[in-house]
């Protein structure tokens, strides 16, 4: 008699390793000394001082060999490429819309919508907007509303979908605003509240409630694939679908979507925009003509489109989300293990810090999620980013509000790391716990007006980041 399967616990990296990249070790000296060659800044770091990467999971993944194989496949021609039609019949397969603009990466595709949607006066409506979707409905003049349900600001409660949009207030603005909302968003999975999901009931009920007031429902749908992995998790109906018929569903819920595939699309670079609406498109497209190039490569590569049409299908492999939400996992669980206070649960592609619990001592005047990230590159070499009041602070008439958390998000490259990386990190974590009382605040020092988190110059707030 055969022997039946033995289903062992480990869930391993789906894949072995054909290229490597080495990386690069420092001393908290030589560390020091780029921080403040970098003005306090993360971003302004040279990537090369830095040991393990967790600024963003956008653009930094390893594609696969049939990825490269792919790429000699590309079609370089001007108008019409074979690589476009392979690249376009991917993302209609998985969100069935009839219009499908490839962009150079998300945030054209945004500027593209807000341009010829928006209005100065509008309101757009969203879970919440990830910063350059905000950027970009704000310099059309519009108003970005977040509108997350109450548990998605409250990092403890574990709320299996944290990033659903709170439909009655959606209902609210709609009515009381007629005519000035011409697209609503749910960005899928909800990055600047903590990587967490959105159900699909919680879609069906924007897209009812939308529709009920002629209101077109976008998707910006950057990580869909894990978003749609979470739903089979943890939604009732959903256990024995596919990431792909999840997919699917949640896109038929929706009339368009914005989309970065630097995430999801499991490539470096790339986005599109997509819509059912003919006469919208039309107009995108002379938008895109514009600033992004021909409609059929919109600012890409033809190699770029090849890699994105095997990327597309490669994000929603079952074998590979389960590996890329376990990673997640499993670090969430060694942070709460040694009592770091992270958003909980952890999200699809970041374990996001609270750094607000974790220094009370430091005021949010004070940065406490950005001094905290300075410390885990300072004492481990590891780079994350702030999601808290540099990035979200300063509101359009330049007044300073601070953001509702302060977090410092962890972002998983796809690909990328291994489990001995992530057990380094809960080292550095764990270190940097123990000397949490001595961080100190910082403050701003330079700063541009609009997305100063890229370039601002900071100092410390009371002389040295650790006391
Ligand atoms: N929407 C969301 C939800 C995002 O996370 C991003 C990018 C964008 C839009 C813009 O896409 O970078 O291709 O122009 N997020 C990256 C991050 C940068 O680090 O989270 P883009």
């Amino acid at each position: 008699m055969p022997t039946p399967d033995v289903h062992f616990r480990t869930i391993i990296e789906p894949f072995r390793i054909k290229a490597v990249e080495p990386i690069r070790f420092t001393t908290r000296a030589e560390r020091e000394a780029a921080l403040e060659q970098a003005g306090l800044n993360l971003f302004k770091l040279h990537a090369d001082d830095v040991l393990i990467d967790l600024l963003t999971d956008s653009g930094t993944g390893a594609m696969s060999s049939e990825q490269w194989a792919g790429m000699m496949r590309g079609d370089e021609s001007y108008a019409g490429g074979r690589s476009f039609y392979r690249f376009e019949a991917a993302v209609r397969e998985i969100t069935g819309f009839r219009h499908i603009l490839p962009t150079h990466q998300g945030r054209a595709a945004e500027r593209i919508l807000a341009g010829v949607a928006l209005k100065p006066g509008d309101i757009v409506p969203n879970n919440t907007h990830f910063d350059t979707t905000r950027a970009n409905v704000e310099s059309a003049g519009a108003t970005a509303l977040d509108l997350p349900i109450a548990e998605g600001l409250e990092p403890e409660n574990r709320h299996p979908f944290k990033g659903n949009i709170d439909v009655a207030r959606l209902e609210q603005v709609l009515t009381d605003n007629p005519g000035k909302v011409p697209v609503a968003m749910v960005t899928v999975t909800n990055n600047s509240g903590g990587g967490q999901p959105v159900s699909m009931a919680n879609l069906r009920e924007a897209s009812r409630v939308c529709h009920a007031h002629g209101v077109p429902l976008f998707l910006d749908c950057c990580r869909f694939a894990e978003n749609a992995y979470f739903i089979k998790l943890r939604e009732d109906g959903y256990r024995d679908k596919t990431p792909l018929e999840i997919a699917q569903a949640m896109f038929a819920c929706a009339d368009g979507a914005t989309m970065s595939a630097k995430k999801d699309g499991m490539a470096n670079i790339g986005g599109f925009l997509a819509m059912n609406d003919d006469a919208m498109a039309e107009s995108a497209r002379n938008l895109l003509i514009l600033s992004e190039g021909f409609p059929t490569y919109g600012g890409l590569a033809g190699y770029d489109l090849e890699a994105l049409a095997v990327g597309f299908h490669e994000a929603l492999q079952e074998s590979y989300l389960r590996y890329r939400l376990r990673s997640i996992a499993y670090l969430g669980e060694r942070l709460t293990g040694m009592g770091v206070p992270i958003v909980q649960p952890p999200g699809g592609h970041a374990v996001y810090i609270d750094a607000k619990a974790m220094l009370p001592h430091v005021p949010q005047s004070e940065f406490p999620a950005w001094a905290l990230s300075l410390v885990l590159y300072l004492e481990g070499g590891v780079r994350s980013v702030e999601i808290g009041s540099v990035m979200f602070g300063r509101q359009p008439d330049g007044s300073e509000k601070p953001a509702p958390m302060e977090l410092v998000r962890l972002a998983f490259p796809r690909r990328v790391y291994t489990q001995s990386h992530v057990d380094y990190l809960a080292e550095v974590l764990e270190h940097v716990n123990g000397l949490k009382q001595r961080i100190r605040g910082v403050r701003l020092a330079e700063a541009p007006a609009v997305l100063r988190h890229f370039s601002a110059r900071l100092e410390p707030a009371h002389g040295s980041l650790l006391a």
